[in-house]
C-alpha cells in the first residue's frame, strides 16, 4: 500500500490502493498522505486511489529547492508515470493541493478527468500573507515546525470538532510536527510565490465538484462559492460543522458526495 517511488531527483512516499478508476488526492500544508485517511479507505474498495506524501512531507525526501506549485504538479504526474496510470484521473486537493490541481490542469491537462476542489482558493497570497509566509520559513527553519502545530490548528478545524474530536486534533497536530522543516520552509515559499489563477476557472471545462466546511476561516464558503461559479461545469457542496479539513472533520458526509460525484 505504501511504496516509495523515485523520481528524478528525489524519492516519494506514495499510499496505492485499489483497482478502477484512478484518483488521486494531494494533500494540503503541513500535513502528509494520511490526511485522506478515510477517503483513502472508503474508495479503495471501488477506485485506484493515489495518494502522494508531496515533497518534504511526511516520509517523502526534501528537496533543496522551493518547492512551487508547479514543481508539485510535475511531481504528481511523475508519481503517475511511475506508477504506469496513463488513464486522466480525477484528482483530488485539498488547500495546497488545491493550488497544486489548478497547475495540473494547465500542465497535464490530458491526464484530468476531473476535478475535486477542497477548501482551497485560486486567489494569489496578499503581500501581507505573503510577506508572513516568508517570516515562517525563516522561522520554521531556526525553529522547527512545533510554532506551526500550535498556531494553525485553530484555523483548520471547526469549534465543534475541536470539542468534539480531541484525538483527531492531535493527531493533526502530530502530522505537522513530524514534517522537515526543510520540507515546511520550501513549500511556504513556494506558496507564497503562486500566481493568481482567477482567470483560468472559465476554461477549466471539466466536471468538477467545489467542497468546503461551512466554518473554513481560511477557504471561505463566499470565496469557495465565487470558484464554483466561474468554472463551467461545477457543482458546491458546503459540509456543516467543518473546517478547513472537512474530509477529515465530516468524512461521511465528504464521501457521500465524493461517491455521487465519481458516479456520474
Ligand atoms: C493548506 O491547508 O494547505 C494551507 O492552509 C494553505 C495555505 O496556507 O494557503
Amino acid at each position: 500500500m505504501l511504496r516509495t517511488i523515485p523520481l528524478e531527483e528525489i524519492e516519494l512516499n506514495v499510499f496505492d490502493a485499489g483497482t478502477g478508476h484512478p484518483v488521486l488526492f494531494v494533500h494540503g500544508f503541513p500535513l502528509n498522505h494520511s490526511m485522506w485517511r478515510f477517503q483513502l479507505e472508503e474508495f479503495s474498495k471501488t477506485h485506484r486511489v493515489i495518494a502522494p506524501d508531496l515533497r518534504g512531507f511526511g516520509q517523502s525526501e526534501d528537496s533543496a529547492n522551493v518547492s512551487t506549485m508547479p514543481v508539485l504538479a510535475d511531481d504528481c504526474a511523475a508519481v503517475l508515470d511511475a506508477l504506469q496510470i496513463d488513464r486522466p484521473v480525477t484528482l483530488c486537493g485539498l488547500s495546497m493541493g488545491g493550488y497544486v490541481a489548478w497547475q495540473f490542469w494547465k500542465r497535464h491537462p490530458d491526464r484530468l478527468h476531473r476535478l475535486v476542489l477542497c477548501d482551497t482558493r485560486a486567489a494569489a497570497d496578499s503581500p501581507e500573507v505573503r510577506q508572513g509566509r516568508r517570516a515562517s520559513s525563516d522561522r520554521v527553519l531556526k525553529q522547527g515546525t512545533a510554532f506551526l502545530a500550535e498556531s494553525m490548528i485553530e484555523k483548520l478545524f471547526s469549534p465543534k470538532t475541536t470539542s468534539q474530536q480531541p484525538d483527531l486534533v492531535r493527531d493533526v497536530q502530530q502530522m505537522i510536527l513530524t514534517n522537515s522543516p526543510q520540507g515546511v520552509s520550501a513549500a511556504l515559499l513556494g506558496m507564497a510565490a503562486r500566481p493568481d489563477v482567477t482567470d483560468w476557472l472559465p476554461e477549466i471545462n471539466i466536471p468538477s465538484l467545489v467542497i468546503v466546511g461551512a466554518a473554513d476561516p481560511i477557504s471561505p464558503v463566499d470565496e469557495m462559492r465565487a470558484i464554483a461559479t466561474a468554472l463551467p461545469q461545477s457543482s458546491l457542496q458546503i459540509i456543516p460543522d467543518a473546517g478547513h479539513m472537512s474530509p477529515l472533520e465530516q468524512p461521511a458526509i465528504v464521501n457521500q458526495h465524493l461517491r455521487q460525484f465519481l458516479r456520474a
